[in-house]
């Protein structure tokens, strides 16, 4: 598979995946499964090659906010609790990768922060060789977010929505799609504002910002919800598409091209 082929980075929620609502770590084993189907059936090899990305949900939202590792670790509970965050991770990923497996989607994964460094939370580094290498044998490498070294905090959180944006531009992605747990961009938070209207698409291009309506996420959140997701986009110039991964049939439409929720350019 030449570097030439067109690169999709596919990012699927900790909110699709897990029970968000939930303060406790539960997987959705059957959304998980119809996902895998999914990315099986959308992806064609000879098209374009795949990162994909996940989100930690309900495997990492609530123990970050209770123990403030996002913010820095200085004590042994708060090493206890990195460690801890990092073994739930790799836990989520595990059920992902096997789903993926076992629908025969070639999936190998990479666990970012053994090569991440972050500076005041934003990533700065992360070693890309073995990944470009592994998408050039026609492997599709699984990166989630994760708790990563920082070199001004000691830790802080590397979220899925940051390494979509950096692998992007790394890289030379063709798209992001952001598999998440709303339609996709409105003019306000649709969980919190009932005229909140749809917006087909958006244009972080320009000087304008980003839409003054897109927040955080309404659920316990550590890494800035819709809001972070369109920053990292706008700052890696990513065009792409957020959509609603808990649909049935999005995530496979997603990757055949249709255009499945809010289409996102930049400029
Ligand atoms: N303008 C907006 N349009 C759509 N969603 C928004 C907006 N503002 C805030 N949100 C919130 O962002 C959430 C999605 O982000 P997040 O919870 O981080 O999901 P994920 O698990 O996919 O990362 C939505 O569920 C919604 O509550
Ligand atoms: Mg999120």
């Amino acid at each position: 598979m030449s570097s030439q082929t067109p690169l999709t980075i596919l990012k699927i929620g900790g909110s699709v995946i897990t029970d968000r609502k939930d303060e406790k770590p539960r997987i959705r084993g059957k959304g998980l499964a119809r996902i895998a189907r999914e990315i099986r059936e959308g992806w064609d090899p000879g098209k374009f090659r795949l990162i994909m990305i996940h989100g930690a949900g309900s495997f990492g939202h609530p123990i970050v906010r209770r123990t403030g590792i996002d913010l820095g670790v200085r004590n042994e509970s708060q090493r206890i609790a990195m460690g801890e965050t990092q073994r739930l991770q790799s836990e989520l990923s595990t059920h992902v990768v096997r789903h993926l497996l076992r629908f025969g989607v070639p999936a190998f994964l990479c666990q970012p922060s053994a090569s991440a460094v972050m500076e005041a939370g934003s990533l700065v580094s992360l070693n890309t060789e073995a990944l470009e290498g592994l998408v050039r044998i026609g492997a599709v490498p699984v990166l989630n977010g994760v708790p990563a070294y920082d070199r001004v905090q000691g830790c802080s959180i590397l979220s899925g929505d940051q390494i979509a944006g950096f692998l992007y531009r790394r890289l030379g992605g063709t798209r992001i799609l952001h598999g998440t747990d709303v339609k996709g961009i409105y003019t306000a938070d649709p969980s919190r504002d009932h005229r909140a209207r749809f917006l087909a698409t958006v244009d972080l291009g320009g000087s304008s910002g980003l839409p003054t309506g897109v927040t955080g996420s309404s659920v316990t959140d550590v890494t800035g919800g819709m809001r972070k997701k369109l920053e990292e986009m706008r700052t890696a110039g990513a065009r792409g598409r957020i959509f609603d991964a808990t649909t049935r049939g999005n995530v496979r439409r997603a990757l055949l091209g249709e255009a499945v929720g809010t289409g996102v350019e930049c400029g």
